[in-house]
């Protein structure tokens, strides 16, 4: 059998212990977080209309033309597997009315992309995300951020940095993009082959495209910034602003492009350096999701766990440290000891202690070693001997001490 027969597919992985006790870490941190912040949890399915990430994310976005799982399904509906969490949750609130429209959720979920796989990069990856849906406000947008900050520093991680910029309002749209394509035009033959059908297409792409040449071109003309309305720009110095108030450093990147269609105003990125080329952990931003006739506004985050988890172990945080320990090992020496400690260990799962035991009579051997092996602070041994006598035999794995111990005894001190 090819040994690729046991593989994920390429791109995907498969997690288990002990790397899931940093997943877990992570997710639990983020649930008691997320609480304080007024947050519920949501979770809408993986699959969708295909329309739904067309209309949310963008035609002429990468994600959309490029990266998606789309299919025809058997009855020949047009679908989807998620590449993004926001599109699918503002389907969801776009569907409950007013309600819908004044909402804090959180995912933490699988999101697909078929890229080509890298470091950093891959096909199946996970989201912890918000999204707070109501009319713009810079406070809400520098809350939303300061719930990332809270969340990296409540899992540890240092080191990262928040880039900042604007997209602008909806009115802004259109002099920006001719701002950037009357300044870019006296370039075009020095642009990238991208680029140059960039300018026509999503000009907005050609601002972080990552060939040096092009970028030295964008460094020279005027940010897309400068085209927007005074009110866009007041709008970001407020966020900025409410962001200082609160203690929490940002770096002003105009150049700084995110690439899905739906924001207005603020967006953001959070790096690290120790990601390498996928230096985001996390992106972010305020947005106008058209469902319907209806607008809906909001502003929110993902952040990428496979990108958080490289970045925490290069700070030292690494999934051995969550690894549970301690706990209980019964060994029996004999039939009529096993029977009883299978009674033991139902009645010391109840009272929530992790207790684990061999399920055939082996030797007293083999079983120390499974004992060992299992990381457990005690092990209780019991023969018949002990068993007659209302007794067990205490080890202390860790002192190595051993001590014959009533087992009444036993269980009102574990
Ligand atoms: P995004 O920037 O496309 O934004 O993704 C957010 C994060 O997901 C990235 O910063 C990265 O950490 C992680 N990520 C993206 N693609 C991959 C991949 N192929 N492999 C591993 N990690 C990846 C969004 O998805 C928006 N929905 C964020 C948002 C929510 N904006 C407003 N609300």
């Amino acid at each position: 059998m090819a040994s690729n027969e046991f593989q994920p597919l390429q791109g995907m992985s498969d997690i288990r212990a002990p790397e899931i006790y940093i997943w877990r870490m992570i997710e639990e941190k983020a649930r008691t977080i997320f609480a304080c912040y007024g947050y519920e949890e949501l979770r809408t399915p993986s699959l969708e209309k295909l329309s739904v990430f067309k209309r949310s994310i963008g035609d002429t976005t990468d994600v959309v033309q490029k990266e998606m799982y789309a299919f025809e399904d058997r009855g020949g509906r047009e679908l989807a597997l998620r590449p993004e969490g926001t599109a699918g949750t503002i389907r969801h609130l776009a569907g409950r009315g007013e309600e819908g429209l004044n909402a804090r959720v959180f995912y933490i979920a699988p999101m697909f992309r078929c890229e080509r796989p890298q470091a950093g990069r891959k096909r199946q990856f996970h989201q912890v995300g918000v999204e707070a849906t109501g009319e713009p406000n810079p406070l809400a947008d520098a809350e939303c951020i300061a719930l990332q900050q809270h969340l990296l520093d409540a899992w540890g991680l240092t080191g990262s940095k928040i880039q900042i910029s604007t997209r602008g309002a909806m009115d802004d749209r259109q002099p920006v993009v001719d701002g950037l394509r009357k300044a870019l035009q006296p370039h075009l033959a020095e642009l990238c082959e991208d680029c140059q059908r960039r300018i026509a297409e999503n000009v907005l792409r050609v601002i972080d495209c990552k060939n040096e040449k092009c970028a030295e071109i964008v460094r020279r003309i005027p940010s897309a910034i400068e085209f927007m309305s005074a009110d866009s720009r007041a709008y970001l110095d407020q966020v900025i602003n409410a962001l200082k108030n609160m203690g929490i450093e940002v770096e002003l990147n105009p150049q700084l492009v995110r690439g899905l269609d739906y924001y207005v105003h603020t967006v953001w990125e959070i790096t690290h350096d120790a990601l390498g080329a996928q230096n985001a952990i996390a992106g972010g931003g305020r947005y106008e999701i058209a469902l319907g006739k209806k607008g809906i506004p909001g502003v929110g985050f993902a952040m990428g766990m496979e990108r958080v988890i490289t970045s925490l172990e290069a700070c030292g945080i690494t999934a051995d440290q969550f690894v549970p320990r301690g706990g209980i090992w019964l060994v029996s020496l004999g039939e009529e000891a096993l029977a009883e400690n299978m009674k033991l260990a139902r009645e010391l799962r109840a009272k929530g202690i992790h207790c684990g035991m061999e399920l055939a009579a082996k030797s007293m051997k083999a079983q120390m070693r499974k004992a060992d092996r299992s990381g457990a602070e005690k092990v209780i041994i019991r023969g018949e001997n002990e068993i007659s006598k209302g007794t067990a035999m205490v080890k202390n794995m860790a002192e190595g001490s051993q001590e014959e111990l009533k087992l009444e005894d036993v269980l009102r001190t574990t």
